[in-house]
C-alpha cells in the first residue's frame, strides 16, 4: 500500500506513524500540509495513495486539507466529518447525549444573563471551555458569581467569534485523574489515568500517565462512543463522579499518545496502522 501521512509539525507521535508504516512493509509518503500548495481546481497527485493518515495539529489545518483529499478521491483517516465533529465540544457533548451516552450536564448561551441562569441551575464551581481547543487551553473553573462573570468578560473581549458561544458544564468532582482511552476501529488497544494535583489533568499540563485497566461498563461506554462519533481513530476523555457515574468529557480525532505508548508498552502507531488497513479492506 501507499500511505499518505499528513501532518504540519512532525511530533513524536507522526514519526512514530511513519515508521509504523514502512516496518508493516508499506510506502509512506510524508505530505507537510503547513509548506504545500494544494489546488482545489486541479488535481494534487494524491489519487494513488491508498489512504491518508491526518496528523495536523492545527485544527482548521487538519479540517481543510482532509476536505481537498477527500473530494479529490482520497480517503481519509479521520474523515472530514469526524474531525469536524470532535473538534467542536458543543456537537461531541449534543451528540453523545442524545445517544443516552453520559456526559456532564452542559449548556450553552451567548450572552451574560444566559450564562448566569445556567449557573443558578448548575450551581458553582463550573466549568466554562473553548468549543475549540486542546491542551486545557483557556478551559476554566468558575468558583463564584463574580469569577464567572470574569471569565465571560474575558472571553467577550476576546477576537475569535467562537469565544462567544458560552460552553458552561458542571464541575465533575473527580479523583486526581481522568481517564483517556484510545479506540481504533471499534477496539479499544489502550487506557490511561492522567494524574494530577490539578483539576485540569491533561499531560500537556504535568499530568502524569499511568496504565488503567478499564471494566465493562466502561468499555462499553467507550466503544458506544467512538461509534457514535463516527468511528476512526479517536481518544476518548471520561470523568469519574464521586457517586461512581463515568461521564464522557471529550473525544479527539486526532490524538497523541507518545505518553500512553511509553507506560502500556503498546505501540500504538503499529496498532492504528494495522487496525486501519484492516478497515479499509472491508
Ligand atoms: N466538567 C469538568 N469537571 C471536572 N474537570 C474537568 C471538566 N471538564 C474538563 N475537566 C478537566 O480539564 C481537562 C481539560 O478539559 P477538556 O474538556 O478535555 O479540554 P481540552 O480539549 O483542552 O483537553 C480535562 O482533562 C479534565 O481533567
Ligand atoms: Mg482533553
Amino acid at each position: 500500500m501507499e500511505i499518505g501521512v499528513a501532518y504540519d509539525y512532525i511530533r513524536w507521535e507522526e514519526r512514530a506513524i511513519i515508521d509504523a508504516i514502512r516496518k508493516l512493509g508499506h510506502e509512506v509518503k510524508p505530505i507537510q500540509v503547513s509548506k504545500k500548495v494544494f489546488w482545489l481546481t486541479e488535481m494534487n497527485g494524491f489519487s494513488g495513495l491508498d489512504f491518508v493518515i491526518q496528523r495536523c495539529v492545527s485544527f482548521y489545518r487538519a479540517l481543510t486539507s482532509t476536505a481537498i483529499f477527500e473530494e479529490q478521491g482520497v480517503t481519509v483517516v479521520n474523515s472530514f466529518r469526524v474531525i469536524r465533529d470532535c473538534e467542536d465540544k458543543l456537537y461531541t457533548t449534543l451528540r453523545l447525549s442524545r445517544n443516552n451516552i453520559p456526559v456532564p450536564r452542559t449548556a450553552v448561551s451567548f450572552g451574560r444573563e444566559g450564562c448566569l441562569s445556567i449557573a443558578e441551575e448548575l450551581g458553582y464551581p463550573l466549568v466554562v471551555k473553548p468549543i475549540y481547543g486542546s491542551w486545557g487551553r483557556m478551559v476554566s473553573r468558575a468558583l463564584d458569581r463574580d469569577s464567572l462573570l470574569e471569565i465571560i468578560e474575558f472571553r467577550e473581549y476576546m477576537q475569535s467569534p467562537h469565544f462567544k458561544v458560552h460552553y458552561i458544564q458542571e464541575y465533575v468532582d473527580k479523583p486526581s485523574r481522568d481517564i483517556r482511552a484510545f479506540y481504533f476501529w471499534g477496539e479499544i488497544p489502550a487506557a490511561i489515568y492522567r494524574v494530577s494535583s490539578s483539576w485540569k489533568t491533561n499531560t500537556a499540563l504535568g499530568g502524569v500517565a499511568v496504565e488503567a485497566k478499564l471494566d465493562n461498563e466502561l468499555i462499553e461506554i467507550v466503544k458506544k462512543s467512538g461509534d457514535i462519533m463516527g468511528g476512526g481513530v479517536l481518544g476518548i476523555d471520561i470523568l469519574e463522579s464521586r457517586d461512581g457515574r463515568y461521564l464522557v468529557s471529550e473525544v479527539n480525532a486526532i490524538p497523541e499518545f507518545r505518553n500512553t505508548v511509553r507506560v502500556t508498552g503498546k505501540d500504538l502507531a503499529k496498532i492504528m496502522i494495522e487496525a486501519t488497513i484492516k478497515n479499509m479492506k472491508k
